[in-house]
């Protein structure tokens, strides 16, 4: 579906990507996961023929983005980082705009802009004026416009900054029904975001690609041990907690977390392969500690840029 070969843009002297080489097979929704200034928003103009590479290039579904490019722009849909959206128009008469714009045939286009409402969840606002909707639904008119055409991939680059912890949650489920009939690439900074919708992680950092894999694989490949985090009321039974935790098989390190009034909290290591929630909870209830919380802790983006870089320096 997508293959980049040595995709590299540089603006003047600042580098914007270096020496990207990878593949997207049909049907895989991609994360794209760097900090900022990473390179993804470059990397997504690229692909959608925005943006001239500096050298280098890639194929959409066999088109050459230098050689091809009303091919490739036909079959993807893209929302940018900045959705362009008149704010003045109503919902419908913009994606009716848009569908004269990429040259909808006159005989589909009103069920072509009916279904794109649709899928998008904006049936009941399709007559509201864009500047009045919430920044989600904003969103929803951005996505709508990128999937008008039915385009088999979509790119969409950071569609859920700035929305509302539900408004994210709506707009990732979205994001997964549109990509169970098509290939995505999405970019976000967020870890936690890309595993859930996505099957397959790409990260760059300082324009170069970090590593591709999993979500799984990758945070797997990065553990280096597994954290859990206990919390005990504050009693006089906890007094010994942190000893007899550590006195637990196959605990490697007990340290005292950040107690908040009223409770103490512990923050265990383990081997990264083993699940110790389990004895750690029976055992403590077994022997009477007040137990008020226990729960492993996933690697942070953070954590793993900073393990992938200094793995890279050494
Ligand atoms: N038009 C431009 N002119 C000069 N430098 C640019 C331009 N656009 C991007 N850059 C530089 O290229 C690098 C990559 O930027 P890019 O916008 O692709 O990153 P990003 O991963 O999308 O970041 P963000 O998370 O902030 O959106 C950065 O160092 C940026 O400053
Ligand atoms: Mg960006």
């Amino acid at each position: 579906m997508i293959e980049v070969e040595d995709l590299s843009k540089y603006y003047g002297l600042t580098v914007g990507v270096k020496n990207l080489n990878f593949r997207v097979e049909r049907g895989e929704v991609l994360g794209f996961l760097g900090p900022n200034g990473a390179g993804k928003t470059t990397t997504m103009k690229m692909l959608t023929c925005y943006l001239p590479p500096t050298s280098g290039t890639a194929k959409i579904c066999g088109h050459d983005i230098l050689e091809q490019p009303l091919e490739v722009r036909k079959r993807i849909g893209y929302l940018p980082e900045k959705t362009p959206l008149y704010l003045d128009m109503r919902v419908r008469e913009y994606i009716e705009f848009v569908a004269h714009l990429k040259g909808v045939p006159k005989n589909i286009l009103a069920s072509d802009v009916d279904r794109a409402l649709e899928q998008c969840g904006l049936g009941s606002v399709r007559n509201r004026t864009i500047g009045k909707l919430s920044k989600g639904y904003q969103q929803r008119v951005g996505i709508a416009q990128a999937i008008l055409h039915d385009p088999d991939l979509l790119i969409l680059d950071e569609p859920t900054l700035g929305l509302d912890p539900k408004q994210i949650i709506e707009i990732r489920q979205l994001i997964k029904n549109l990509g169970s009939e098509r290939t995505v690439i999405l970019s976000s900074h967020i870890l936690p975001e890309v595993s859930q919708v996505c099957n397959r992680i790409i990260i760059i950092n300082e324009g170069e690609l970090v590593a591709v894999d999993t979500p799984d694989n990758l945070r797997n490949r990065l553990k280096k041990s597994s954290v859990i985090n206990v919390k005990l009321a504050d009693s006089e039974k906890s007094a010994d907690a942190a000893s007899f935790l550590s006195g637990i098989d196959g605990i490697t390190l007990v340290k005292e977390g950040t107690a908040v009034k009223g409770s103490l909290a512990y923050i265990l290591e383990s081997r990264p392969d083993a699940d110790l929630r389990r004895e750690i909870a029976r055992r403590l209830v077994e022997e009477g500690y007040p137990l008020l919380e226990i729960f492993s802790e996933e690697l942070s983006l953070e954590d793993i840029f900073l393990q992938l870089v200094t793995e890279e320096a050494r």
